[in-house]
């Protein structure tokens, strides 16, 4: 296609879904209802680990109103899980984390529900538990699961007790590299369990009908990934169960994998009704799927004008009672922990650690705020000790065109000199320290735009509007407007002409989800392809009715045009429906694979960062001496995005990002004592209000990538990765004090300058 001007990509159009949200007729997972539905709740464990020696139902199945209760007994006897297979629906035998299902009733009313769970009546023999990562890790420590090596896993993971993945990258020779160092620095950093904080529960409705298919509503960001964990769960055909969503308030990698949804089909299928299951906020505090806590120790040798010789480090993650998405998350961690910079010794290692804890899962950017927050913490470190400027030790190091990753694959279109710089100028680098208790940091890093295919169908309609319909979910960020601007430019109509048919396994091609940065990427790729298949379609049809070469036509405003002819898309619809089937084609995309050096990595689940994205922080911030409490006074990212398909939304997913990076870096953190959550409820989980978020600058950097359409790169995770690490820098810059756990409270900076000043320094 001959180039022309772009008119909806890199515009910053209005959401398709814009309306209905604004004006709340939108419809969510947590609103959605079928007649006779029931209610369905899970009794959950109040024991970290133990034996159940017995679970009895016959008082509460007596209770009115109580249709259907369920326990491991009831439920196919099955182990399922992405990495490694194990979970269960309910505990069976012993318990393993206080929230674990033990149970669950379908009940009339939620009064019914609750009154039959607390009927059910269970005996728990407690069991040593592991309660920490230095408890899992110590010689001889209680085992999470002893049954482990009979578990079905990825192979590629290395697993020994309750370490259920280490994941390794080794290049050059690290004792060599420390050798060649003027300096060694060593470090330790410790992150807390943090939770995505969606705006809405996860939610799901099941149905069964008499073909022996259920339909379950769900606000899944994953619909297809569902369907398969049910089919396995529910001992049912995949082509048998029906995943669709209605609506999502929010996910953050906190829906990818069932969470409900197994429950409400189970419940559904024993009393023979719709059953729905909605968790509430104690739930989502002690039983969901929350970022793992963290302890990353560091080790990097420099020399004396500031040149990275050798890194070696280890990053354990406390992953809780079952692996969840932990055995990849160490893997990812090895590449952030490397950072975007030149370092031709690394030893660095990822674990994911069984506790007797909720079960971790995935939250944007699965590793990349724990690993940042060591990384960057370190670098401003060590530019402090060698007298250097942050932002000049860190120019001396990054990654530039045409460098090699940590792993060998060769890195193009490389902005973060160019957003290093630009952020630094934004918050007024020259002067880091402008008054007393005030200070300016800076972080920076890198991320991937994950891979997985995607596939779309596109039907020209009549009237000459089109009908894109994908298999990914609008999780609340834009996306799919944006690969709908994709469509729109390809086939030289507006925005306003798509509608967008999504996230339902039995009606939308597959696709891989709204996870990992990868929508607008690779649903615009698929996009692109149904476009290119449309194209020659078109211009023939348009030829033979204007008395043109087909070569000779181009699409513009709704129209094939062809010198000085042109017949609307709407007409060519109607005269294909009449004579050639309708103008329908499908599209699909897949990343093309990234190349690495395989002899560099063991256990290893992801070793290459796909159309990788570079980004810098920089804040502007003072702290009260007195309080420690910090005030904000400014915040920057800038963001090499590769493209900006739609400026808008990626600013959204900036603001979006640092809001809950802040989170994390300031105030957030699920607290456990003896296995038991202390602050499960809103209010003592402390997430920011608009109240809290400081006004935020974003900068879009614009080196265009090979793969993704125009050039784009993923947008949505990056924003959360380096706001704890620019806090941190910041923190350290203003007072001097230099905080390595997360999240950086008032209370520790308060307790760290009364200490410092009492040691007189
Ligand atoms: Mo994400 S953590 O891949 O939704």
């Amino acid at each position: 296609m001959t180039h022309r001007t772009m008119t909806v990509v890199g515009k910053a159009l209005p959401r398709f879904d814009a309306p209905g949200k604004v004006t709340g007729t939108a419809v969510y997972a947590a609103d959605f209802a079928v007649p006779g539905m029931l209610v369905g709740r899970v009794l959950r464990s109040p024991e970290a680990h133990a034996r159940i020696v017995r679970l009895d139902f016959t008082r509460a199945r007596a209770l009115p109103g109580v249709r259907a209760i369920i326990g491991a007994a009831d439920v196919p006897d099955v182990r399922y899980g992405g990495a490694i297979k194990d979970e269960t629906v309910f505990a069976s035998g012993k318990v393993r984390y206080i929230g674990q299902p033990v149970a669950a009733v379908a009940a009339t009313t939620p009064e019914a529900a609750e009154a039959a769970l607390a009927a059910i009546e269970v005996t728990y023999e407690p069991l040593p538990a592991v309660l920490d990562l230095a408890a899992a890790l110590a010689p001889g420590a209680p085992l999470v699961h002893e049954e482990y090596a009979d578990y079905t896993a990825i192979p590629v993971f290395h697993r020994d007790g309750n370490v259920c993945n280490r994941a390794r990258i080794v290049v050059g020779d690290v004792e060599r590299g420390f050798e060649e160092a003027d300096r060694i620095f060593e470090h330790r950093f410790r992150t807390a369990m943090v939770h995505q904080g969606y705006t809405e529960p996860r939610a799901a409705v099941a149905q069964w009908d008499s073909s022996g298919t259920v339909t379950v509503w769900s606000n899944t960001q994953l619909p297809f990934e569902v369907q398969n964990t049910l089919a396995e769960i529910l001992q049912t055909p995949p082509s048998r169960i029906r995943v669709v969503v209605p609506g999502i308030g929010g996910g953050f990698g906190g829906k990818l994998r069932v969470g409900v949804e197994h429950f409400a089909a189970l419940l559904a299928r024993r009393a023979g009704r719709p059953v729905k299951v909605a968790t509430t906020s104690e739930e989502e505090l002690t039983a969901a799927y929350p970022r793992q806590g963290a302890v990353i120790e560091l080790k990097t040798g420099v020399t004396r004008d500031g040149r990275i010789t050798a890194k070696s480090g280890r990053i354990c993650f406390d992953t809780g009672a079952f692996a969840g998405s932990g055995p990849g998350v160490a893997s990812v961690a090895t590449l952030v922990l490397a950072g975007p910079y030149r370092i031709p010794n690394l030893h660095l290692e990822g674990l994911a650690v069984y506790t007797n804890k909720t079960n971790c899962g995935s939250f944007r950017a699965p590793s990349g705020p724990q690993s940042n927050f060591a990384v960057e913490s370190q670098m401003d470190i060590m530019a402090d000790a060698l007298g250097l400027d942050p932002l000049d030790f860190r120019l001396r190091n990054i990654v530039r065109e045409g460098d090699e990753g940590p792993t060998g694959q060769v890195l193009h279109a490389v902005g973060l000199e160019e957003c290093l710089r630009k952020a630094a100028a934004a918050i007024g680098w020259h002067d880091r320290r402008p008054e007393p208790g005030r200070g300016k940091g800076l972080a920076c890093g890198w991320w991937t735009t994950t891979g997985g295919s995607s596939g779309v169908y596109v039907k020209i309609n009549p009237d000459g509007t089109v009908a894109l319909n994908t298999g990914a979910a609008e999780i609340g960020t834009g996306a799919l407007t944006g690969a709908a601007q994709v469509l729109a430019e390809e086939l030289g109509v507006g925005l306003e002409d798509i509608r967008v048919v999504s996230a339902d396994t039995f009606a939308t091609p597959f696709d891989f989800g709204a996870q990992g940065s990868r929508t607008a990427f690779a649903v615009g790729g698929a996009c692109r392809a149904a476009a290119a298949d449309l194209r020659p379609r078109l211009f023939a049809l348009a030829a033979a009715q204007l008395g043109v070469e087909p070569e000779a036509c181009t699409l513009a405003d709704r129209h094939v045009v062809a010198g000085g002819k042109r017949i609307a898309l709407a007409e060519l619809a109607r005269l294909s429906q009449q004579t050639g089937g309708g103008l329908i084609a499908q599209g699909t995309f897949i990343a093309p694979a990234t190349t690495y050096d395989a002899k560099r990595v063991e256990g290893h689940a992801y070793p290459a960062f796909h159309s990788p994205s570079f980004h810098a922080h920089a804040v502007d911030l003072s702290v009260d001496p007195e309080t420690g409490e910090i005030a904000i006074h400014r915040y920057v990212v800038a963001q090499d995005v590769g493209f900006a398909i739609n400026p808008t939304y990626i600013e959204g997913q900036i603001e979006g990002g640092v809001a809950q990076g802040l989170g994390q870096a300031l105030s957030e953190e699920i607290v456990y004592e003896g296995g038991r959550v202390l602050n499960a409820n809103l209010t003592d989980y402390k997430m920011p209000t608009m109240l809290d978020m400081p006004r935020v600058e974003s900068i879009l950097v614009q080196h265009p990538g090979a793969a993704g359409p125009y050039g784009a790169k993923g947008v949505g995770e990056p924003p959360n990765i380096e706001p704890p690490a620019a806090v941190a820098n910041a923190v350290a810059a203003a007072t001097g004090l230099r905080i390595t756990t997360l999240p950086i409270t008032a209370e520790k900076i308060a307790l760290g300058l009364r200490d410092a000043q009492a040691a007189g320094t």
